[in-house]
């Protein structure tokens, strides 16, 4: 059974993000200011254009960008994960729902997705399995139903999108398979660290994450594993850094590599592909560390 105690009112409280000062106070790195990001696209217009669709791109450039810095002045020192959940929640309790969280929620391909390729790499029923930045279980629910019950871990960085899930599942499996779920903290790693999972599943997740916090993110997920244990980290993978959207960015495979590396210095690292289309210079690809 899901442990009240691990889908409970917990206010989130990511590893390596509660401790964080306030990007304000830190100041110049711009990839602390995502909303700012976009902003090349502001330069462009100002610099050439008279356009309907610049016009239109520095429209929704300022929209985000006065939505962040209100976000901002009222959170000065809430870590930049805290702005995603609430962008999140905000669109979902307004009813324009989230692709990716709540009830709307759909697969960007298929449910058995992140399962299929956890079995890839070897995940047995028996095996405990994370999936890390799990949202609302719409990959891992497929994960729960292959393993045992009380294999599957899911954590992210607030209850809220999980709780969202769970709502939307039979009360009678969820009970019978038990999943373990829990916010990103010390002690929620440490927990899961403790049960030695096998493979551990990040899917749509690196994106979300700014440059700047790429590291406690990867970190976090180099920390879950033991000897014979894998990790999968599913990016957008570019030439260069490149802003998706304003909560969204694709990374080069050298930037995740190295970032990997400085956690894992004797770990395998190698990329496999997710898909085999490209689209506009974006593969699917995922980071493959095993330690
Ligand atoms: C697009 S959703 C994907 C959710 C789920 N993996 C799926 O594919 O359905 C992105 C998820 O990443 C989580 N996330 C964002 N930043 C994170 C971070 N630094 N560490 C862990 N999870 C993070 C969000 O809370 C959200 O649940």
């Amino acid at each position: 059974m899901v442990a009240k105690s691990q889908i409970g009112r917990q206010k989130p409280a990511p590893v390596g993000v509660g401790r964080q000062q306030s990007s304000l106070a830190r100041g110049a790195n711009l990839d602390r200011f995502p909303a700012l990001t976009g902003g090349f696209a502001g330069t462009r217009f100002l610099l050439t254009g008279f356009g309907v669709a610049e016009k239109f791109t520095v429209k929704r450039w300022w929209r985000k960008l006065k939505r962040y810095l209100g976000w901002r002045l009222k959170h000065p020192f809430a870590p930049y994960e805290d702005y995603y959940v609430h962008s999140v929640m905000k669109k979902i309790r307004e009813g324009s729902g989230h692709p990716a969280i709540g009830s709307a929620s759909r697969p960007v391909r298929e449910h058995s997705e992140l399962l299929e390729f956890l079995q890839k790499y070897g995940l047995q029923p028996t095996d405990v399995a994370v999936d890390y930045g799990c949202g609302s279980l719409r990959l891992g629910r497929a994960v729960i139903d292959y393993l045992e019950p009380g294999k599957f871990w899911g954590v992210d960085i607030t209850d809220e999108f999980y709780k969202l899930g769970l709502e939307a599942m039979d009360p009678a499996w969820l009970q019978q398979k038990a999943p373990k779920l829990g916010v990103i903290n010390p002690e929620t790693l440490a927990k899961v660290k403790a049960d030695r999972p096998r493979l551990i599943g990040s899917w749509h997740v690196c994106s979300k994450v700014p440059e700047a916090r790429l590291d406690a993110y990867i970190g976090n997920i180099v920390s879950l594993l033991s000897p014979g244990s894998i990790a999968l980290v599913h990016f957008p993978e570019t030439a260069e850094r490149r802003k998706l959207s304003g909560l969204a960015w694709a990374s080069p495979r050298s930037l995740l590599e190295k970032v990997a590396r400085s956690h894992a210095p004797k770990a395998e690292i190698s990329f496999d592909a997710l898909t085999d289309t490209e689209v506009d210079g974006i593969r699917q690809t995922l980071l493959v560390i095993r330690a």
